[in-house]
């Protein structure tokens, strides 16, 4: 099988991080929930993955939140900071943010929508118009999971953070393919997911916030602190991080975050070498529309004329090339680049792709047949 879904989950797995979740797996205790030396030994492997997370996306004095994916760092981050007023996304987003904004719309804050350019990139002079006074937060991804293209972030939060809004950038399709500052790029929010470029394992992601900021749980239990109360501590991390954690899976986030910060470069530069191969061969296919440029993320799109995606999708499956049609999660994209009714075809790369790959990729989309 050719796989290019490393957008949804990235398929390889590093030996290192297999193998800091399996020896997590085989030798589990709660972190944080006793005094008992493997309780400690837990404790210190999540103390240890923070600290790195944080160094590696340049939030060293703030916090890092361990969640289970990227969707419940981002509903911690709208549904716990208690937003009101007025709150600027893009139609470029995924479901996770535009679904808990919907959530919030029914209780009276307002959201405002922007569309990209004609390029399809989010700029601080699409956003600019937008703002209001009583704006409270940008919420944001850095690169779309449907056309692979990176928004303009570190602009517009520049700009936000000079107006006193609040930024949340949603890294799920940037981490491991840009190096992302939260001090640097004025990031006051960043949600992650463990399995896509990051090469850790699925099941694992975290909020990122700076330190300052109030969140409130979205999660209520036991955090093995302050037990004798019956109301959840506010201290963090712990007050935002009830139930047992996923110390395997933390684990191996810390081996996935050592791997990708020694190979970023490489992987970003391999995927801008295999998009713009695809992109090449793809023009020349008749009736073929393209939503892409080449791009670090390893993202491009396209969809035939006269075919659904989920068709091709079908074809290239039997071929024995993993792509993904349809949606996307990202309905208000599809809208705007008017696909809604076909769906586009997602071809994304990994580590461990190659040209080859494209090429055959190519030969079998030739073979597409009305
Ligand atoms: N959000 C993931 C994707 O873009 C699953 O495919």
């Amino acid at each position: 099988m050719i796989y290019f879904d490393n957008a949804a989950t990235s398929r390889y797995m590093p030996y290192e991080v297999m193998n800091a979740y399996v020896k997590e797996c085989s030798r589990k205790s709660n972190a944080g929930r006793g005094g008992h030396s493997e309780s400690v030994r837990a404790g210190l492997i999540v103390y240890k993955a923070r600290e790195r997370i944080n160094r590696f996306f340049g939030n060293e004095k703030g916090e890092c939140i361990f969640t289970k994916n990227c969707t419940e760092a981002l509903n911690l981050a709208l549904l716990g900071i208690k937003l009101r007023g007025h709150i600027l996304t893009t139609a470029t987003e995924h479901n996770s943010v535009l679904r808990p904004l919907s959530a919030l719309k029914e209780r009276g804050v307002e959201v405002s929508y922007v569309t990209p350019d004609r390029e399809g990139r989010v700029t601080l002079e699409r956003i600019k118009p937008y703002i209001r006074s009583d704006t409270y937060m940008i919420a944001l991804n850095a690169r779309s999971n449907v056309t692979g293209e990176k928004s303009e972030y570190e602009r517009i939060f520049a700009y936000a953070t000079e107006k006193g809004i609040i930024t949340l950038l949603d890294g799920a399709q940037e981490a491991g393919h840009g190096r992302i500052n939260m001090n640097h790029s004025n990031v006051d929010l960043l949600a992650l997911a463990g399995h896509k470029g990051l090469y850790g394992v699925q099941g694992i992601g975290c909020l990122l916030f700076r330190r300052g900021l109030k969140i409130s749980p979205i999660l209520y239990g036991g955090t093995g602190s302050l037990s004798v109360e019956i109301v959840q501590p506010e201290d963090y991390p712990e007050g935002l991080e009830a139930g047992t954690q996923n110390v395997a899976g933390i684990a191996a986030l810390k081996a996935a975050v050592d791997w990708t910060d020694e190979r970023l470069e490489e992987i970003a530069e391999n995927n801008l070498r295999l998009t713009a191969s695809l992109i090449d061969g793809l023009r020349s296919i008749d009736g073929l529309r393209i939503y892409s440029s080449s791009n670090a993320a390893g993202i491009v799109s396209f969809i035939k004329e006269g075919f659904d995606s989920e068709r091709i999708a079908d074809h290239l499956n039997e071929y024995g090339v993993a792509v993904r049609g349809g949606l996307h999660c990202a309905p208000l994209i599809h809208r705007h680049l008017g696909t809604l009714s076909t769906g586009l075809v997602r071809v994304s790369f990994g580590y461990g792709n190659t040209l080859k790959e494209v090429k055959y990729t190519l030969n079998t989309l030739n073979e597409l047949e009305n």
